[in-house]
């Protein structure tokens, strides 16, 4: 097994809307580690995608007026394709539910538990919430509502299922908790998930009779009952990298390095997905390693909720935000920035256009644009036109009565940002580049205001060359840095710096730290605008 690879997954959608910010979010941030990996020159595979065999959906298309259930699935799934790929998230597959490759996978699956002793029949009697796609135990509801959605009538339900026997897990699970607490991210939410199971994870319903659902997979061998939603679409993460089609390729990929998912979906992912794995491997040795053991997801990382403007975000409210609007009103780094930066990954937060504009117009316009700008149209017009020649060595030191510490500073940055990438902490990344003492951006304009470079070059060029070159050397530094997050103004820097992305991308990250990477004499480009002015 390729140790160095990396496969990141979004969770896969209902197709009952539109994506809103809050998808976007998930989206966004997969995206961002995703490129944070290849540029890393790590072989990355990021999926997204659509769960589609969903009660949710099938509501959503008879409201729609569309008979055709498979023909309102195409076309929202087309909708989500085409968001993601407007807003140009790099997404390396997008897996439908619906997919023959996705049956054919979880067909293999539900033979490898039922082969385990996992799966029996029984009789039950519940109430089922279609909000959540979940059976309700009467110590889930607040008056006999599902809190989540209290203004859905639950749905009663009592037929002869087939049950998965999760509670033959519940001590492995608490054994991997215990063992590797780093597969639930963030760490605030271990003990969520460890008193979940130890109080109210048992076996449960993972079948529903056709003749009361028409939607899902049907269960093998047995058509009269459709595999439930959950134990179906979790699957997704295997079936897309092959599970069912194609053993190299799932060799290759598979465990899942992080799945990005929201808190409220962490349960399934953090309990009910590895009881499944865990089962599955013990009749299929796909499913294992070298040891024997269940070949598990690395990781699941939580993010917190959005609301916006302070409001949960609500069709009745029909506050739910486009990110294709907000691509049409502001650069989209822009909003990948505001979305990655102004919320703790993990925490819960507000979106609000007001902070989105106060931060587009003081930590991108006038922090980094402004002295991209200015660094660069000083440089050309004291140095024609050119990257200063200077001694690139002398101009890396820290320099003395300044804030500044040179490429040393610089080191510093590089080594805490592979460390939030690690951790999925790009918000800490963001708040290092621009905030930190020695070399960030806000350094970087201190250094501009303590030397004067507009004045010291009439008294002294040579040392002006050494300021430009250090201030250019930083910017082309911060780009990469920022890269993950803001790729279309990283490029944009690079490129006014005088090089192409592409060909600097190639050399690989440890080039790219290096000090010096900026050729003194390379001809710059000024002009192009990084963050132009917002039009009310
Ligand atoms: N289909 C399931 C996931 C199955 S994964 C095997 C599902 N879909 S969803 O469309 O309802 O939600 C997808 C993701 O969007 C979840 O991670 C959810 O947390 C996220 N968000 C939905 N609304 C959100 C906010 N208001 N804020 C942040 N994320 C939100 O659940």
């Amino acid at each position: 097994m390729d140790k160095r690879k990396f496969y990141i997954t979004t969770p896969i959608y209902y197709v009952n809307d539109k994506p809103h910010v809050g998808s976007a979010y998930t989206t966004i941030a997969a995206d961002a580690l995703a490129r944070a990996h290849r540029l890393r020159q790590i072989p990355t595979y990021f999926l997204t995608g659509t769960d589609e065999n969903s009660q949710k959906n099938l509501e959503a298309a008879a409201k729609a007026g569309v008979d055709d259930l498979q023909a309102y699935l195409d076309s929202m799934a087309e909708v989500w394709k085409r968001t993601w790929r407007e807003l140009g998230i790099s997404f390396d597959d997008f897996i439908r539910t619906t997919e023959e490759r996705h049956h054919r996978g979880v067909e293999r699956f539900w033979r490898a538990v039922e082969k385990s002793g996992d799966i029996n029949k029984a009789t039950y009697e519940r109430e089922y919430c279609v909000g959540c796609e979940e059976f309700k135990t009467p110590t889930d509801l607040l008056d006999g509502k599902c809190p989540l959605h209290p203004n859905r009538p639950l749905e009663k339900v009592s037929e002869e299922n087939y049950f998965f026997r999760a509670s033959n897990y519940k001590q492995q699970l608490l054994d991997l908790y215990r063992d590797k607490p780093e597969f639930v991210q963030p760490q605030s939410r271990q003990n969520e998930i460890r008193s979940y199971v130890e109080s109210a994870f048992d076996d449960l319903s993972i079948s529903r009779e056709s003749k009361k659902l028409s939607c899902g997979i049907p269960v093998p061998g047995d058509d009269s009952q459709r595999i439930y939603v959950w134990f179906d679409a979790l699957i997704n993460y295997m079936t897309a990298v092959g599970y069912g089609t194609d053993d190299e390729m799932f060799r290759k990929w598979w465990p899942a390095s992080l799945h990005l998912v929201g808190k409220d979906i962490i349960k399934f992912h953090c309990a009910l997905w590895p009881a499944m794995i865990m089962s599955a491997a013990k009749s299929d040795g796909l499913l294992q390693a070298e040891d024997g053991s269940a070949l598990l997801p690395e990781r699941v990382y939580a993010h917190g909720f959005f609301t916006i403007d302070g409001q949960k975000i609500s069709k009745s409210l029909g506050n739910a935000v486009d990110p294709l609007d907000l691509a049409k009103k502001y650069p989209f780094d822009a909003v990948r920035y505001f979305l990655l930066r102004e919320i703790p990954f993990g925490e819960d937060g507000d979106f609000s256009t007001k902070r989105l504009e106060e931060r587009y117009a003081s930590d991108l316009g006038n922090r980094l644009g402004n002295l991209v700008n200015r660094v660069i149209a000083m440089s050309a017009k004291y140095f024609d036109g050119k990257v200063p020649q200077t001694d690139v060595e002398a101009a890396g030191e820290g320099m003395d009565d300044t804030v500044w510490d040179g490429a040393e500073g610089l080191a510093g940055l590089w080594s805490e940002a592979e460390k939030h990438i690690e951790a999925a902490r790009l918000d800490l990344l963001l708040d290092q580049v621009w905030n930190s003492d020695g070399a960030s951006l806000t350094a970087a304009n201190k250094l501009v205001e303590q030397t004067q470079p507009f004045k010291l070059f009439k008294e002294d060029p040579e040392k002006t060359a050494i300021v430009l070159y250090a201030l250019l050397e930083a910017c082309r530094q911060y780009a990469w840095m920022v890269e993950p997050i803001m790729p279309n103004v990283a490029n944009g820097i690079i490129r006014q710096l005088g090089q192409d992305p592409d060909v600097e991308k190639a050399k690989g990250i440890e080039e790219l730290k290096k000090w010096g990477g900026l050729v003194p004499g390379t001809e710059l480009h000024p002009g192009e605008v990084l963050f132009p002015r917002l039009i009310s």
